[in-house]
């Protein structure tokens, strides 16, 4: 193995841990520092168009919830106007202080557009219903229509983190453990976090679909 001894492969080895140490002190681990929240079956609250069945929206199938949506679906309850959604609300873990962090991996098939997949939702009556949300258009993942988070997101599982520092009013998206956007939030009184698809207002195709696993809560105190 005399190549071994050769300068160019000292030089990819050197480069290789450089490039190790740099990724640990860039991004690190999102969950580190931070503990689990139990959750059970029962905490996983579908909200589905209220016209159809619910499994004609939502699956849950080998530990994998499937959300869709067509765009001239029915709201979740005939008492709103909002636009379709298949989410899941996480149930009995509304939070007002300390530091939370929803983790999942995500996959959203090419095709889907003009949805939510993920939000953080405020209280009920407040005077905006969230101060996250991640949607979809065309291939890229962006907070709101905004700023893009993840510009390749179709086709593929990925692993997503989002950080809400209630302290700090501050939330923090990772996208496959990097960190890929944050921004100060405005305050309410208490937030809980939500999953799937939901309709948007622009660009949106005519079904639209997210998957995820292994979804888990985790708190800092
Ligand atoms: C979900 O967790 C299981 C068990 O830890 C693991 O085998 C699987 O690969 C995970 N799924 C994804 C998409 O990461």
């Amino acid at each position: 193995m005399a190549s071994l001894t050769s300068p160019w492969l000292f030089l990819l080895v050197a480069m290789g841990c450089t490039f190790l140490v740099a990724a640990r002190g860039g991004s690190g681990n999102p969950t580190a520092g931070f503990e689990k929240v139990e959750l059970t079956d029962g905490d996983f609250q579908v909200q589905s168009p209220f016209n159809v069945p619910e499994s004609q929206r939502f699956q849950y199938r080998n530990g994998v919830r499937t959300f869709w949506v067509h765009r001239n679906d029915k709201p979740f309850n005939t008492a709103t106007h909002t636009n379709p959604r298949s989410e899941v609300r996480l149930r009995g873990h509304d939070y007002s202080s300390g530091v939370w962090q929803f983790e999942g991996y995500g996959y959203i098939p090419s095709g889907t557009s003009g949805a939510s997949v993920m939000q953080i939702h405020n209280q009920e009556g407040a005077a905006h219903s969230t101060v996250l949300m991640l949607h979809v258009y065309n291939g890229v993942l962006r907070f709101y229509s905004g700023a893009e988070v993840e510009p390749d997101i179709y086709n593929r599982w990925f692993r997503l983190n989002v950080v809400h520092n209630v302290r700090t009013s501050t939330v923090t998206v990772y996208v496959d453990g990097k960190h890929k956007f944050g921004t100060s939030v405005t305050p309410s009184d208490s937030y809980y976090f939500k999953f799937g698809v939901y309709m948007q207002h622009h660009d949106q195709s005519s079904c639209m679909e997210s998957r995820w696993t292994n979804v888990t809560l985790y708190s800092k105190h």
